[in-house]
């Protein structure tokens, strides 16, 4: 994957700079270039081999390395990239950037960047508790400066509190946001509801379903992409969850409504969960026994409520713009999702056929057919990401 996006990471000298490796490796696997900068304190700490290795690029380190200002100059340096990043963001680092120094590599592409400034302060607790600190941050923040953590914990010097540089996934999901900032989807809020749900028999039994929730997680991460704020409320999915995207875990269909409908108003909404139709109405709280009687325990099945339905329905404004649904058919897919489209109320419904043989639920790829006000549209069989892209790019113009 590439995502075409660059950061100008900026390494400070302080014992977090070592997180800077795994940082790396997750915006390389993110599918984002990375041009590394290290102060002279960095070099203390991790040397430019390892970043270097690790970034597939070359290691920048000095001001006045002539070979660097004739092949790119530092103000061509503090223009290569989307996102510029300053992690660890050392005490004195953020003092000097406060202050607008230009006095080492790091700091003179810091004044000379137009780019935006995402920094992972990093420092002792009193350090960070200093009114100088705070000042400083408050300085930075005014300049537009984003800021990702610190977080409370225990530090290298054997203290405890704040200061702790953010993790590298937490930077990595601030990264992620930052560089979808700008896309045609910005400013606007979209739920993505997604997974299946369990329904509980007992406190260890349920009624679930085969959804890995891939296809719901792909399209949080294209509508992210694309600028959005969004919002996934995720039943006990099995892919892995999209960084840069809010997530309220939910279990049950009750929950996952209950979640969706505190997460209103929303720009768009789409319902890519496989909730259960019904949830276990004599569920109890401690485990069913088999106690040798042979008699089987029976389960009383309610009908759970439809989300997707309701949120079709609301009126005065808390309705979303645009309700996308979802319709795994396994028999005459397309006229099942037609009616299905004026059932629910929703204005799409992205129809796809789960038989056995489609390998589509739980799986890498999908077919799907767009069903709109308009009429249908079929999409041939691609990698869900792809759908999702455009799916993803469809809601962008409709809310254009
Ligand atoms: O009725 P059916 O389950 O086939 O409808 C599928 C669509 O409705 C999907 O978009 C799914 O997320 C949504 N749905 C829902 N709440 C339910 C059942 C389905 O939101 N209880």
């Amino acid at each position: 994957m590439n995502t075409g996006k660059r950061v100008l990471l900026i390494i400070g000298g302080g014992i977090a700079a070592y997180k800077c490796h795994e940082l790396i490796r997750l915006m390389r696997k993110a599918g984002i270039a990375v041009t590394p900068v290290l102060t002279g304190a960095a070099q203390e700490f991790v040397t430019p081999l390892s970043i270097s290795a690790l970034a597939e690029e070359r290691v920048y380190t000095d001001l006045f390395d002539l070979t660097d200002e004739a092949e790119m100059g530092h103000i061509q340096l503090s223009r290569v990239a989307d996102l510029v990043v300053v992690a660890p963001a050392t005490a004195s680092l953020m003092a000097r950037m406060a202050q607008g120094h230009a006095d080492d590599l790091a700091t003179t592409l810091l004044l000379a960047t137009d780019t935006p400034v995402l920094i992972a302060p990093a420092m002792n607790v009193r350090m960070w508790d200093h009114a100088a600190t705070k000042r400083n941050l408050a300085t930075l923040t005014g300049d537009g400066v984003r800021v990702v953590g610190p977080n409370e914990g225990d530090m290298a010097c054997g203290e405890f509190g704040f200061g702790r540089m953010a993790e590298p996934q937490e930077i990595l999901d601030a990264v992620l946001r930052q560089l979808a900032g700008g896309g045609p989807l910005a400013g606007k809020r979209v739920l993505v509801t997604s997974g299946p749900t369990h329904e509980p028999i007992d406190p260890v039994r349920y009624i679930a379903n085969r959804s890995s929730g891939a296809q719901g997680a792909a399209i949080a991460a294209a509508l992210r992409d694309l600028g959005a704020e969004v919002l996934m409320v995720s039943g006990p999915a099995t892919a892995p969850l999209p960084g840069g995207v809010e997530v309220i875990p939910v279990e049950t269909a009750e929950e996952m409504m209950a979640a969706v409908q505190g997460a209103l108003p929303a720009d768009a909404a789409v319902f890519a969960a496989a909730v259960a139709d019904w949830r276990v109405e004599n569920s109890v709280g401690s485990k069913i026994k088999k106690d040798g009687s042979g008699i089987i325990p029976p389960l009383t099945l309610a009908e759970n409520p439809d989300i997707l339905k309701t949120i079709s329905h609301l009126r005065d404004g808390r309705r979303p713009g645009l309700v996308v649904g979802f319709a795994a058919e396994t028999d005459d897919v397309i006229a099942n999702a037609i009616a299905k489209r004026l059932r629910k109320g929703c204005d799409w419904i992205v129809a796809n056929d789960v038989s056995p043989g489609t390998g589509i639920m739980g799986g890498a790829e999908n077919a799907v057919t767009l069903i709109t006000g308009e009429g249908s549209e079929a999409w041939p069989r691609m990698g869900k990401a792809e759908v999702a892209t455009r799916l993803a790019a469809r809601i962008a113009e409709a809310l254009a």
